[in-house]
């Protein structure tokens, strides 16, 4: 029986990954640490909670105090635990340097103190920056862009510098955009979506033709675990699936799956910074024996769905703090 320490757990990804993990084996323990955060969110892990195997508890990466006796019991940390939101961390970034860097500083600290079997830390596409052509491996330069780039970027080196330094068994998985159920809807797809689905205006950044590419929730849950059992120590691993769209061609999938007008598509001022293109090269993920099982197709199909029969997942949350915050964001690109 292995336990895992799974930071982040009560977020978008870190909840699915919980909840494919218990599915998955039988002979695992998770404690999931989370701040719960505006983006923290406990309906996210309802169908599992009173299974034997799970514990919450709450609490901020950032403290030793809280941090430590849990590394103590614990065989593997897979950190989430991040500030994720990219137009977040433009208004105020103060969080994201605290949490992203410093609390993952807090969990190295642990990890090398307890002789950790495993350190996973969550990093994304974003420390590469944009790029107009080709695809980035895993030692191209890092050119993060945003205060939330930046500071996964700061921690997904600090994590390397542990393995160099210490010799502490680190992996480093870099995904692309995620979407799927329980995304906080803040995001392009789950804001878009929830959006849609209440005939309410879908602010498209610029010209909309910024690209991303599109990885859905629970290949990327695969592929961390591909990452976590196989990955050699120290090394960095691209996680895409080579969905590239624009946000317009997104935008437009979204309203046909629901069959809302394109009149509710509104161009508002482009987002500071923005970049324009991430795309990653995945040859090396592939030798870990992984690919995405889902086509994108699918996956967008069922998204949207989850989110036409969860209406009171989301709704809830839009109801309450996320609602000012949009306000303020329109007010600010009108
Ligand atoms: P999320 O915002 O949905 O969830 C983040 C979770 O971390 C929340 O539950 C929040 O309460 C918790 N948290 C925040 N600060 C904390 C702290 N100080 N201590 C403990 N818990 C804290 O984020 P997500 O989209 O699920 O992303 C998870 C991770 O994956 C992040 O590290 C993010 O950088 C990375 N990532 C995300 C994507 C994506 O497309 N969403 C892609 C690549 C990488
Ligand atoms: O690439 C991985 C990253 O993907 C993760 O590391 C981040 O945690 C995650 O938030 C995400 O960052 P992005 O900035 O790419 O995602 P977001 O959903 O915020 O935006 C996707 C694109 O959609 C981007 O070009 C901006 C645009 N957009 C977004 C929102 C929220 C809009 O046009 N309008 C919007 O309202």
């Amino acid at each position: 029986m292995r336990t895992l320490l799974v930071t982040g757990g009560a977020g978008f990804i870190g909840s699915n990954f919980i909840r494919y993990m218990l599915n998955k084996h039988s002979n695992i323990r998770i404690v999931n640490l989370d701040k719960l955060t505006y983006a923290g969110n406990l309906d996210n892990l309802r169908d599992i909670e009173k299974d034997d195997r799970y514990r919450f508890v709450k609490g901020d990466i950032c403290d030793a105090s809280i941090v430590d006796p849990l590394v103590k019991e614990v065989d593997i940390i897979v950190n989430f635990a991040a500030e994720s939101h990219v137009d977040r961390s433009i208004g105020s970034p103060d969080d994201f340097i605290q949490t992203d860097v410093f609390g993952t500083f807090v969990l190295l600290e642990a990890a090398r103190k307890y002789s950790i079997d495993r350190f996973v830390q969550i990093s994304t596409d974003e420390v590469y920056g944009s790029t107009e052509n080709g695809f980035f491996n895993e030692t191209d330069t890092l050119n993060p862009s945003s205060p939330y780039a930046a500071s996964k970027c700061g921690a997904d080196r600090l994590v390397y510098s542990y393995y160099v330094t210490y010799k502490l068994p680190v992996v480093i998985p870099r995904s692309s955009n995620n979407f799927g159920p329980y995304q906080y809807p803040e995001k392009l797809i789950s804001l878009f979506t929830t959006n849609a689905i209440e005939d309410k205006s879908l602010p498209i950044y610029g010209d909309g033709l910024n690209v991303r590419d599109w990885l859905y929730v629970v290949d990327n849950c695969e592929g961390v675990e591909a990452v976590m059992e196989r990955g050699g120590d120290g090394e960095v691993y691209n996680l895409g699936a080579g969905n590239e769209k624009t946000n317009l061609e997104i935008t437009g999938l979204i309203l046909k799956d629901l069959g809302k007008p394109e009149s509710l598509m509104t161009y508002v001022e482009d987002r500071l910074g923005h970049d324009r293109r991430y795309a990653l090269d995945t040859s090396k993920i592939k030798t870990l024996d992984w690919a995405p099982r889902h086509t994108f197709e699918d996956a967008m199909a069922e998204t949207v769905a989850w989110y036409r029969d969860n209406e009171t997942w989301w709704k809830k949350i839009k109801s309450g703090e996320y609602l000012e915050y949009y306000r303020q964001q329109y007010k600010q690109s009108h």
